[in-house]
């Protein structure tokens, strides 16, 4: 099968938006205590990629099979800070694959483009983020030779609480 890769437009939004959904689900699943989209965050979804559309610093390809249906996504942005070393840096926020078109490249051809649009920018530095338990993910950024340098991590605010009550647990690991 013939695929195109390509800058994506405002005329690929509906596309675009049903990949963005599909993503955050995909992330909800694979790990339900991640920060969740609420019903509002659903709604403005269409806002959302329509100003990374517009934004001149962020970069959004698709995939398209010889149909025309959109088939992958990815969705990277270019940042610059002068307290930074180095200065340019890039981030890829979204890349997804539709479920049928999985591990034959497209991640890959994708993550390339984006990458014409960094080295565009000046850009030196790469991040991204996934969720620890979707480990697709971990082997695709792993292969492409991505390394976990800061890891965020999450808790409940009353499991936190609980955790700073219990004064036995003093002693740096050592158990009172
Ligand atoms: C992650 C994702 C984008 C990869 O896209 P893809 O087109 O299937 O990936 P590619 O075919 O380009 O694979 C490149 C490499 O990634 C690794 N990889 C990809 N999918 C994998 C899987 N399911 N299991 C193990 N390794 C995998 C392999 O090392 C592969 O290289 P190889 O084929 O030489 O072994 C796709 O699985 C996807 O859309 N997943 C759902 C959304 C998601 O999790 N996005 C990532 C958010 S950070």
């Amino acid at each position: 099968m013939k695929i195109r890769l390509r800058d994506a437009s405002e005329s690929d939004l509906k596309a675009l938006v049903e990949m963005r959904v599909a993503l955050q689900k995909h992330l909800e699943v694979r790990d339900p205590e991640i920060w969740k989209f609420s019903q509002r965050g659903f709604e403005i979804a269409p806002l959302e990629v329509k100003a990374r559309l517009r934004s001149k610093s962020s970069y959004v390809g698709v995939a398209e099979d010889e149909n025309g249906r959109i088939i992958g996504m990815i969705m990277a942005e270019a940042a610059r800070d002068e307290y930074r070393d180095p200065e340019r840096f890039g981030h890829i926020h979204w890349v997804y694959v539709d479920e049928n078109s999985r591990c034959r490249g497209l991640g890959r051809s994708l993550v390339k483009t984006a990458l014409n649009f960094f080295s565009r920018h000046g850009v030196e530095q790469i991040t991204i983020g996934y969720v620890v338990n979707n480990p697709e993910a971990h082997s695709f950024w792993n292969k492409l030779g991505f390394v976990a340098r800061v890891t965020h991590s999450s808790a409940t605010l009353n499991s936190i609480a609980m955790r700073l009550s219990d004064a036995s647990k003093n002693g740096c690991g050592k158990d009172a």
